[in-house]
């Protein structure tokens, strides 16, 4: 049976180890994998705009020999009715893996149902688990090792909070989400963190008091307030999101050498400021080069080739 990977979840704490240790490898040597895919091609559907997935997932096949062909949802007959299923048959005919962003987890589940090749999830409303992956290595290259690192997510518990959770916990972090009322991550996930902390000797929190939240950090992060889909509620979402703003207060509470992160694309003034994204602890633009390295380890990892 083909491996999926629709959530953080579905790799063990062990495989999230693995994956980093190869991520690492193919970030050092990048001209030992550039046959690893040869011959081999990925579809690339988005339902969704993207920059950092579109770009890093097309140049990780590119760059280890294998082709890439990018869909967007409106150019396919998926636009047109088509269901995810018939596409996801018909594609397994063509390529080895298919890499789908949308909104539901659901599309995604059908689609790997339906599928008989690796289907990875590059951004649901549910989780972000490519994204997940690149923040892990960035905290590992900048702090040295994952386990007993606390990193302090705020802001809403989004689909970027929920794989958090779930990839902090599997390589036993800290991990701790401050949001306003109402906008907690899903009580399924927070459980299911928890119970993988119990494991791995990591913790869960969740709170609504951000400075509590911040306080002896090693990792600061912060994410949009308005996911795709929800932009009709921005303003009002800026009012109620105030309080969670990562600016130069919240970074004092940190460690001294914390790191900041920021999954981009960010709004500075918002989410965070200026001063703390183009500032001393902000290691955001190396997390997103990350995204080339983790989804090339995903990628060859998922078709047997490393
Ligand atoms: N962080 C991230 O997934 O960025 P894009 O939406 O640009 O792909
Ligand atoms: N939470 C954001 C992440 C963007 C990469 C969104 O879903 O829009």
């Amino acid at each position: 049976m083909e491996r999926d990977v629709l959530s953080v979840d579905d790799l063990s704490s062990e495989e999230v180890t693995r994956l980093l240790d190869l991520s690492q490898k193919v970030k050092a040597h990048p001209g030992d994998y550039g046959e690893a895919l040869k011959g081999r091609s990925v579809a690339l559907i988005f339902e969704k705009p993207s920059t950092r997935t579109r770009v890093s997932f097309e140049l990780a096949v590119a760059a280890t020999g294998g082709h890439a062909v990018t869909l967007s949802a409106s150019e396919l007959q998926l636009g047109r009715g088509e269901t995810i299923e018939d596409t996801g048959r018909v594609l397994s005919r063509y390529v080895d893996a298919i890499v789908l962003r949308t909104f539901e987890q659901e599309r995604l589940e059908v689609l790997a149902r339906a599928a008989s090749v690796p289907v990875i999830n590059a951004l649901s409303d549910f989780e972000h688990p490519c994204q997940c992956l690149a923040d892990l290595l960035t905290v590992r290259e900048v702090k040295g090792e994952l386990a007993g690192r606390t990193l302090t997510f705020l802001g809403d518990g989004n689909n970027v909070a929920h794989s958090l959770l779930l990839g902090g916990a599997k390589t036993g972090m800290n991990i701790r989400v401050a949001t306003p009322r109402g906008f907690e991550p899903i009580p399924l996930i927070v459980q299911r963190a928890t119970e993988i902390a119990s494991e791995t000797r990591g913790s869960v929190l969740t709170t609504h008091d951000a400075r509590e939240a911040c306080a002896g950090a090693d990792v600061l992060y912060t994410d949009v307030w308005a996911s795709m889909g929800q932009e009709s509620e921005a303003s009002e979402r800026a009012l109620v999101f105030q309080a969670y703003q990562l600016d130069a207060e919240k970074v004092s509470l940190g460690r001294p050498d914390v790191t900041v992160l920021h999954c981009l694309p960010a709004h500075r003034g918002h989410e965070i400021t200026a001063e703390v994204i183009d500032g001393p602890h902000s290691a955001v633009w190396d997390q997103a080069e990350n995204r080339l390295h983790t989804q090339k380890a995903l990628l060859l990892w998922l078709l047997g080739a490393a």
